[in-house]
């Protein structure tokens, strides 16, 4: 059915959420902002709907996908909060996803959890997504809305790029404001596990916790080991230019992703070349990743030197993203 469907890009006012509504009723997908990335939704209670969504994203069916819901007594309805939890949920609406144990009454169809006892749950704060999970009344399934593989979208012309003709709608709500995915973090028993570094940096997570945080993020050469999070695969936002990391100088025929002041550097003349953030300023350039890999891999270069990121605040979740990015590719 995706395959063929007639793509409708609507900017976002009552009438759009109440159509995206009744498009998620009747089995179909919606592509939403959320303050993190787009997203690909589909009603998490119905199981054609979301297998509809895996064929749309070209995703691997063991990829169980996050559940977001509007609000607190939504999210406790789905998964049982421990102690940590409760403490965590404190950052909702926002981008943050907990992994937690499923309840015995969850109304989540078995394949958007792919089968597992635990199920990963998110608020977002976007006030698109919030008015369409509020007009919803049920919660939505969204992995970002790419083609699986691709980079995340953060606006909706990345949507379409990537979905034209494998989504009903797309609610165009402009670009992004964090850039990044959610931070995601396993509450499980006694074990609390950062799975993915994202959009809300470890150091306000470990504030809330009153502890650090063990990392459980797949190893970048995770060598055909299952991932934790299982859709952290280390090729999972490969551009189909090489990407060289840590560039100290540009070599011919390069386009270079800079950060900071320090440009220009040494060797060739750049092809093309973006700056995530000019003043270094690590929330500014979280916003510009994606939309920069983009940009400067449709330039055609073979291959793209990226300049080095501090890790601190969200510099981990970016230098994730960029390790992945540069990481052989997987045949799957
Ligand atoms: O910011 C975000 O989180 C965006 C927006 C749309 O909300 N969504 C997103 O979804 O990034 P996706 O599907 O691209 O990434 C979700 C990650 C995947 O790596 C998946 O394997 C992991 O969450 N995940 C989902 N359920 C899980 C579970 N029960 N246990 C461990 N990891 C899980
Ligand atoms: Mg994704």
């Amino acid at each position: 059915m995706n395959r063929g469907v007639t793509t409708e890009i609507t900017k976002v006012d009552a009438r759009a959420i109440k159509a995206a509504a009744r498009i998620l009723r009747d089995g179909g997908l919606v592509a939403f902002p959320t303050e993190t990335v787009y997203g690909l939704g589909a009603d998490a209670t119905n199981g054609v709907a979301v297998a509809r969504l895996y064929a749309a994203k070209g995703r691997p069916s063991f990829n169980p996908l996050i559940a977001h819901v509007s609000d607190l007594i939504a999210a406790r309805h789905i998964a049982r909060f421990n102690d940590a939890a409760n403490r965590l949920a404190a950052f909702w609406p926002g981008p943050l996803t907990l992994v937690l144990p499923k309840n015995p009454g969850c109304p989540v169809t078995e394949l958007a959890t792919a089968g597992l006892e635990t199920i990963a749950v998110r608020i977002p704060a976007h006030p698109v997504a919030r008015d369409l999970l509020a007009r919803f009344g049920r919660p939505i399934v969204a992995p970002s809305a790419n083609r699986s593989g691709h980079v995340s979208p953060t606006d909706a012309q990345h949507v379409l790029a990537d979905l034209d003709g494998r989504v009903n709608v797309v609610l165009d709500g402009g670009s992004t404001p964090v850039g990044l995915e959610s931070s995601i973090v396993a509450c499980i028993d006694n074990s609390i596990q950062l799975l993915r570094p994202g959009g809300l940096p470890r150091a306000d997570l470990e504030r809330a916790l009153g502890h650090a945080l063990a990392v459980e993020v797949a190893a970048i050469n995770d060598g055909g080991e299952a991932p934790i999070a299982p859709g952290m695969l280390s090729s999972h936002y490969a551009p189909r230019a090489h990407i060289r990391l840590n560039a100290d100088c540009v070599r011919a025929g390069e386009a270079v992703l800079a950060f900071g002041a320090k440009y220009p550097l040494g060797g060739q003349e750049a092809a093309m070349l973006l700056n995530l953030s000019e003043r270094g300023d690590l929330v500014e350039a979280a916003a510009n990743l994606f939309s920069h890999l983009r940009a400067l891999d449709a330039s055609g270069v073979a291959s793209i030197a990226v300049m080095p990121v501090p890790f601190e605040g969200l510099g981990e979740a970016i230098n994730d993203r960029l390790a992945r990015a540069a990481a052989p590719r997987r045949s799957s």
